[in-house]
């Protein structure tokens, strides 16, 4: 492997309310986050991959009461279906953090002494509405019908003192970032929608709950009556994750190299109150915030009883992991809405996997099996249409770089579809089968198969980030004795890296057709 010295990467997901139940929303986010993770490894970028779960608040609180536990007790047990989940999920984070961790609150507490002594926190007596679902505060006019404007459900009316940071103080400043740095919010339409939020005026940002209320949150250093805002608390987890304020540790080599991965709704969040916090306390805002779209079940919005069809551990049983992780990235663009439905997910697994990338893997390890003897004939001499596949696959790889740099999954994985489909075609062309009837068309035969072979080669190491099992299959059963995972996409992605001579296993189905008839909507 190659490391890239000059530039680190650091991706994050949300850190998830560990009170919910895991669902397909956070495998995709999670699900995203891996994939750019192990395609930047596999680039040769020393990567840092966060994940966790969100542990404070009136939600974590209210529900460890109504079961008759402490909080803490009620998170230990909540964050286990998250940690089993990306186990499951083969997801390669490198840290996973929790809120309540002393890692976190010293963290946390540093940043709000910090802000104090700046003068950047006041106190001041607060009057609004406060939605306990999505844990934020309302003003009057914000309410649409009484209720909060985000989730439509009825908000508490809200009267007393609390500490305030001078959000508003930066308001010019991060209306100019945001216009410098075009790829700060992606994609742009949601850079659109910050900026067109930042016309009206940026009020101070209310970052306390005054213990009579609400116990289950980080003390405020400063005031041992008050604890502090869960979401303030919450994003903070993006530096305290990587060691921030603490010497030897990864902050400063992965800060601010950062990619928060995040969902449409938690976008004001990430790209206005993260930032000023950031500035305030002297650090530069992340590198991208990317705010992905909304997936809806069948054609309806997810409600307790539609993520039970799609609870992410039953799609894994009935489909398996990597055809759940091929369908979420191949279905929708990331960054717009989608729809989940059982029978899109078996209509691309028959045609898609199946059919077009198993057939052609099992075709040509098929022949070398038989043919060859399980060795991986040589080429020799190439003709027009071997040269095709093989500049077809070159090209697919330099697009698939770029598809990758936007975080294009979609485009990425048609791309390499590209490769998978010439392959075909060119196994079609060049008939192998045909070619296997004369002894003097032996050497001709050795070609074709390295030929398709090579390109197999490639697409095992470009789904490699997509489909960790699958790509570890096809690796060893193609012969290839180095590790996968240490590969570098420049130098590995080279057309001719397969070796004659290695033997090849013979083939068993890399995804069997799925019958849709046995599967019920319930899955
Ligand atoms: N705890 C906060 C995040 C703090 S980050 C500093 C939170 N947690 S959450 O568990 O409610 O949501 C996490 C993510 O799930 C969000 O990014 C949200 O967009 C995503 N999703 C929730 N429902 C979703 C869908 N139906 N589809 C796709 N993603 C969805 O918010």
């Amino acid at each position: 492997m190659c490391p890239n010295s000059e530039k680190s990467f650091y991706v994050t997901t949300p850190i998830y309310y560990v009170n919910d139940v895991p669902h397909i929303g956070h495998a995709y986010t999670t699900i995203a986050a891996d994939i750019i993770a192990r395609y930047k490894r596999l680039e040769g970028y020393p990567v840092f991959f966060l994940t966790g779960t969100d542990e404070h608040g009136q939600k974590v609180e209210k529900a460890a009461q109504e079961r008759g536990v402490d909080p803490k007790t009620h998170c230990d047990e909540m964050v286990l279906r998250f940690q089993s989940l990306w186990k499951r999920l083969n997801i390669s984070n490198n840290d996973f953090i929790r809120t309540t961790e002393m890692r976190h609150k010293k963290v946390v507490q540093k940043i709000l002494q910090d802000l104090y002594d700046r003068g950047e926190i006041y106190q001041e007596n607060y009057d609004g509405w406060y939605c306990i679902p999505c844990e934020r505060f309302w003003t009057e006019k914000d309410l649409i019908e009484g209720k909060c404007p985000d989730c439509l459900r009825s908000v508490n009316e809200i009267s007393e003192k609390n500490y305030f940071f001078r959000m508003s103080h930066y308001q010019s400043w991060l209306i100019e970032h945001i216009e410098k740095n075009d790829r700060f919010i992606f994609p742009p339409s949601r850079r659109n929608e910050i900026l067109g939020f930042l016309r009206g005026s940026l009020e101070d940002l209310c970052i306390s709950r005054p213990k009579k209320r609400l116990k289950w949150g980080i003390e405020i250093p400063f005031d041992p009556d008050y604890v502090t805002y869960v979401w303030f608390d919450a994003l903070i987890n993006y530096v305290s994750g990587i060691g921030y304020g603490f010497e030897k540790s990864p902050f400063s080599q992965f800060w601010p190299e950062a990619i928060h991965l995040i969902g449409k709704d938690i976008l004001t969040t990430h790209t206005v109150y993260w930032p000023t916090m950031l500035k305030g306390i002297g650090l530069t805002p992340p590198k991208m915030v990317f705010a992905h779209g909304w997936w809806t079940i069948e054609g309806k919005k997810m409600s307790k009883s539609l993520q039970n069809v799609v609870e992410p551990n039953r799609l894994i049983d009935t489909y398996g992991v990597d055809a759940v992780r091929y369908f979420l990235m191949r279905e929708v663009p990331f960054g717009m809405d989608g729809d989940f439905s059982h029978p899109a997910m078996i209509q691309r697994i028959n045609s898609d996997l199946a059919n077009d990338l198993g057939n052609l893997f099992s075709r040509a390890l098929s022949m070398v099996v038989k043919y060859f003897e399980g060795l991986i004939p040589p080429p020799s001499q190439l003709q027009e249409v071997d040269r095709g596949l093989q500049e077809l696959s070159e090209k697919a790889l330099l697009q698939i770089s770029k598809q990758m740099e936007d975080l294009a999954y979609h485009r990425a994985l048609g791309s390499i579809w590209e490769i998978v489909s010439a392959g075909n075609k060119y196994i079609d062309e060049t008939a192998p089968w045909a070619l296997a009837k004369a002894e003097k068309d032996r050497p001709r035969l050795g070609t074709v198969l390295y030929q398709t072979l090579e390109s197999l080669r490639l697409i095992a190491l470009l789904l490699a980030a997509f489909m960790p099992s699958t790509s570890e299959k096809m690796w060893t059963q193609l012969g290839m004795e180095e590790n996968l995972w240490e590969q570098n996409l420049k130098e590995n992605g080279k057309w001719g890296g397969l070796k004659p001579g290695k033997k090849v296993t013979k083939p068993s189905p890399l995804f069997p057709r799925i019958d849709p008839s046995k599967i019920s909507q319930g899955a």
